[in-house]
């Protein structure tokens, strides 16, 4: 049986596992590697910060994550579809590592922030 996320040394493998899919995704693998070119040494640690602070309440992570993604937004038009396909993988990269309260806390999080995103971009 699969474990929880208990820590963030939970985050970090979830996150590591994530963006492997994600940079090498044929729809939205873009944004990550040409859009904005992301250097995973420094990114994924603020990705870790994010989400620890989501499901801990512990972390620092203090940048306007809406902000981020206008700036993004601005350089290349996310879809609504993008947003459903970056839904699609981050809930798969979670159950295929963990299980439990947080397991499906974190898939709650990750699609009420999405939800919040679409809306306030006026995605369609
Ligand atoms: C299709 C949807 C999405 C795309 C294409 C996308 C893409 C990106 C990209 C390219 C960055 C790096 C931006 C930069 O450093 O300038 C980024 C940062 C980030 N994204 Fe997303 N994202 C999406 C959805 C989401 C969602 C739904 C969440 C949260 C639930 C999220 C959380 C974050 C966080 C925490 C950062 C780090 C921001 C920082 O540097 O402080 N993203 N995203």
């Amino acid at each position: 049986m699969k474990r929880d996320i208990t820590s963030r040394m939970d985050l970090a493998l979830l996150m590591e596992k994530f963006y492997a899919k994600l940079l090498q995704d044929k729809k939205i693998g873009i944004f990550f590697t040409e859009v904005v070119p992301l250097d995973l040494s420094t990114h994924l640690p603020i990705l870790v910060d994010f989400w620890e602070q989501q499901l801990f309440h512990t972390g620092n992570y203090k940048t306007n994550v809406l902000q981020v993604h206008q700036q993004l937004n601005a350089l290349k038009n996310i879809t609504l579809t993008d947003f459903d396909h970056w839904l699609m993988i981050f809930n798969n990269t979670v159950d295929e590592n963990f299980q439990g309260t947080q397991a499906a806390m974190i898939k709650t999080r990750a699609l009420s922030i999405a939800t919040v995103m679409k809306i306030k971009l006026s995605v369609s």
